[in-house]
C-alpha cells in the first residue's frame, strides 16, 4: 500500500470510528429525546393556530378544486415597492462593508426621520427620540417588557389588530380590553374605563386609522387621549401605521403634533404600508425621550440593530420623492368605493371606510355568525375574508376585506358574491 493511500485508509478508519462515537453519544441520545415529554410555557399553549390557518388551508382546498379564489384576507399590499428605494438598497447591498452587525441606528437615518416628521407632520425631534425595530409588529410585542411586570394592567383596544393584545400577553402583563362601538364611530370612550382599570394600566395602545374597524379620530379625541393618560399616569402608545391611507381629502397627523403627546407617549411609524416596504421590516418608535431609551436598552439585549441596506432603503423612502404614497392613497380610496358601493348595489349594506388598507364590514342580515358567514363567502363564491373575531370578541358581526384587488379584479368578486346566492340564503 503506497504511503498515501494508507493515509487516505486510516483517515476512512478514524471516521468510520467517529461516525460510532457521534451515534452513540448523540444520536442515540437523541432518539430517547423524541420520547421525553416536553413541557410548553403556559404563554406558548395559550397562543393557537387561528382562522388565518383556516383560511388559509380553505384557500389551498379550493385552489386544488381549480376554483377562481379572491384572497381578501391577508394585509400584504399588491402595489410595487418605489424603484429608488429599491435602488438605494441594491447599492448597500453592493458594499461588504454593509454586512457587518449594525448594532445602532445611523445618524442618516436618524436624520431622515427627523426631516421627514418636520416636513410631513410639523413635528420636531432629537436623534434621542427616535429607534428603529424590525417593523411595529415587532415593537408591539416587545414594548410590554419596557414598561409592565408581570401582571400589571394594559388597555387594548377590542376589536384591535392581534399583536395589541398578544405582545402584552406574552411578556406576562394583563391586557383589559376597551370597547370600540359603531355607535361611538369606534372610538374608546374613556369615561366608561373603571377607575380602578385605570388607576393600575401601565399603558394604552391607540391606532386611527384604525385596522381592523376603518375609523379615522380627529383632534378632539387625541386631546382627551392625553388628558384621560396625564390623569392617571398611562402611558399611550399610538400605532400609525396608516397615517398615509386616509380618505375624502383629509390628511393623516401624527399623535405627536399634539401638545402634551410627547411627555405621554410615543408612536409607531411603520414603512411598511406607506412604501410597500412589508418585508424589509422596519418602522421607528418616536417620542417620550425616557421610553426610547428604555426601549433601546432592552433591546439591545435581544439585538445587534436593522440590516444596513435596510437603513439605506428606509432614508431613501423618508427623503426621497413622496408622490408615490399619494398616488397610493388614492387607488386605495377608488378601491375601498368601488368594493362599498358594488356590495351595497347587491344587498350588502356595507358602510364606506374612511381609511387604511381594509374595509370593515358588517356580516349580512341574514347571518349571525362572522366565522359561519366567512366559511360560507370562501366555500361558495370564493372570496376569502377575515371574520372579525379573529380581532376580539367585539368584531363578532363583522368581516375584514382588504383591499388588495384593483378594482376590475375587486367587481368581479363582487360578481361572485352576487352570483353565489349567499346574501339571499
Ligand atoms: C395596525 C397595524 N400595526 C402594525 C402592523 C405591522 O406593521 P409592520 O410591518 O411595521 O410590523 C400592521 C400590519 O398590518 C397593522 O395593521
Amino acid at each position: 500500500m503506497e504511503g498515501r493511500d494508507c493515509f487516505r485508509d486510516g483517515n476512512k478508519l478514524y471516521f468510520d470510528w467517529l461516525a460510532v462515537c457521534i451515534r452513540v453519544l448523540y444520536l442515540d441520545k437523541r432518539e430517547e429525546s423524541f420520547t421525553m415529554e416536553i413541557c410548553f410555557s403556559k404563554r406558548a399553549e395559550r397562543i393557537e393556530e387561528g382562522i388565518f390557518t383556516i383560511l388559509n388551508e380553505k384557500k389551498e382546498a379550493l385552489l386544488r378544486e381549480g376554483r377562481e379564489v379572491f384572497n381578501f384576507s391577508v394585509g400584504t399590499p399588491d402595489f410595487r415597492t418605489p424603484e429608488h428605494i429599491i435602488r438605494a438598497m441594491e447599492a448597500a447591498c453592493g458594499e461588504p462593508e454593509n454586512y457587518k452587525y449594525a448594532l445602532t441606528d445611523r445618524d442618516e437615518m436618524l436624520d431622515a426621520v427627523r426631516m421627514f416628521y418636520k416636513k410631513r407632520f410639523g413635528v420636531e425631534l432629537y436623534r434621542e427620540q427616535i429607534m428603529s425595530l424590525y417593523g411595529s409588529q415587532e415593537g408591539m410585542a416587545h414594548i410590554a417588557l419596557v414598561l409592565c411586570d408581570p401582571g400589571d394592567v394594559v388597555l387594548v383596544p377590542n376589536p384591535g389588530y392581534p399583536v395589541f393584545g398578544m405582545g402584552p400577553e406574552l411578556m406576562g402583563a394583563k391586557c383589559v380590553g376597551y370597547p370600540l362601538y359603531e355607535k361611538n364611530h369606534f372610538l374608546p370612550d374613556f369615561e366608561d374605563i373603571e377607575e380602578d382599570v385605570a388607576r393600575a394600566a401601565k399603558f394604552m395602545i391607540l391606532s386611527y386609522p384604525a385596522n381592523p374597524v376603518c375609523a379615522v379620530a380627529d383632534d378632539a379625541f387625541y386631546e382627551r387621549a392625553i388628558a384621560f393618560a396625564k390623569k392617571y399616569q398611562i402611558v399611550l402608545l399610538h400605532d400609525n401605521a396608516y397615517a398615509d391611507i386616509i380618505y375624502g381629502g383629509k390628511v393623516g397627523k401624527s399623535f405627536l403634533s399634539y401638545p402634551g403627546a410627547m411627555e405621554v407617549g410615543i408612536e409607531f411609524y411603520s414603512l411598511s404600508k406607506s412604501y410597500n416596504m412589508t418585508g424589509m421590516r422596519i418602522s421607528f418608535a418616536i417620542g417620550n425621550e425616557k421610553v426610547i431609551r428604555a426601549f433601546k436598552k432592552v433591546r439591545s439585549q435581544i439585538d445587534y440593530g436593522i440590516f444596513l441596506p435596510v437603513q439605506y432603503a428606509a432614508v431613501a423612502a423618508l427623503t426621497g420623492p413622496q408622490e408615490n404614497v399619494l398616488e397610493q392613497c388614492r387607488l386605495y380610496e377608488e378601491r375601498c368605493l368601488a368594493l362599498c358601493r358594488g356590495l351595497r348595489k347587491i344587498g350588502w349594506e356595507v358602510p364606506d371606510g374612511q381609511g387604511t388598507m381594509f374595509v370593515w364590514a358588517p356580516i349580512p342580515s341574514n347571518y349571525t355568525s362572522s366565522e359561519k358567514f366567512a366559511v360560507d363567502l370562501a366555500e361558495k363564491a370564493g372570496v376569502i375574508v377575515v371574520p372579525g373575531t379573529a380581532f376580539g370578541s367585539l368584531g363578532e358581526g363583522y368581516v375584514r376585506i382588504a383591499l388588495v384587488y384593483p378594482v376590475e379584479k375587486i367587481e368581479k368578486a363582487v360578481q361572485k358574491i352576487w352570483e353565489s346566492g349567499i346574501l339571499k340564503a
